[in-house]
């Protein structure tokens, strides 16, 4: 068993659409659009500042410019929607198998943690809406290193809080640039493929590849 089995957030434990999907009727047919433009944009913001060492924007303010930005591209969505938007993002849904997966692995002895470029406020509000918050060792903010994923100084929060090596620790993320960053820094990786991607970053393979977190409980 890994010494710690670490999670990506936003993607990977909690639906970043379900914000979008629960105004679905009141946005009308451009939903997706829209969630997919906001979802795309705040990576973007994250990926610019932090290769720029600007850390004057935590994730909830680029998630905040990102729907902004979303809005102006998808003028058919109302913007009186945004505020509504923005407090659906705080209280995301988790994917379905995700309360039963962490329940088991916890049972089995495993440390949990998760790991995400969400703010602190962000994830301990996300985790605790959604029921999960008691079931992590440790939630790691990339606010607290005041950069973004992929820079190796994300990932070494965990190995220096939990005082072990990278490769004791099972990373998990849907985000294969995420799984690339956490490879490269010496974590053993398992890609949440949950939309069925091409594989990319061939040089950074995952250790494993999985549709969805169910299937980390049949490797323990
Ligand atoms: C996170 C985003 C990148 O939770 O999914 O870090």
């Amino acid at each position: 068993m890994p010494a710690a089995y670490v999670f990506d957030a936003y993607g990977t434990l909690f639906n970043v659409h379900a914000a979008v999907a629960r105004h679905a009727g009141e946005i009308g047919e451009a939903g997706q659009q829209l969630s997919d433009i906001w979802r795309r944009k705040q990576l973007e913001y994250s990926w610019v500042r932090g290769l720029m060492g600007d850390s004057s924007r935590d994730f909830w303010d680029l998630t905040e410019d990102a729907l902004d930005y979303a809005f102006r591209k998808v003028p058919s969505a109302d913007p009186k929607l945004r505020d509504a938007l923005l407090e659906s993002y705080r209280d995301l849904d988790t994917f379905p198998e995700v309360p039963a997966t962490l329940r088991t692995l916890k049972e089995k002895g495993a440390r949990l943690a998760i790991l995400s470029n969400g703010s602190r406020d962000m994830l301990h509000r996300a985790a605790r809406s959604a029921g999960i918050e008691t079931f992590f060792d440790g939630i790691f903010s990339a606010e607290e290193c005041g950069t973004y994923k992929t820079a190796p100084a994300v990932y070494d929060m965990v190995t220096t809080a939990f005082r072990i090596y990278p490769d004791a620790v099972s990373f998990q993320s849907s985000n294969r640039w995420d799984i690339a960053g956490a490879r490269k820094f010496g974590f053993r990786t398992v890609w949440i493929n949950r939309s069925g991607e091409p594989d990319e970053y061939k040089d950074l393979a995952p250790d494993a590849i999985l549709p969805d977190l169910a299937g980390l409980t049949k490797t323990i």
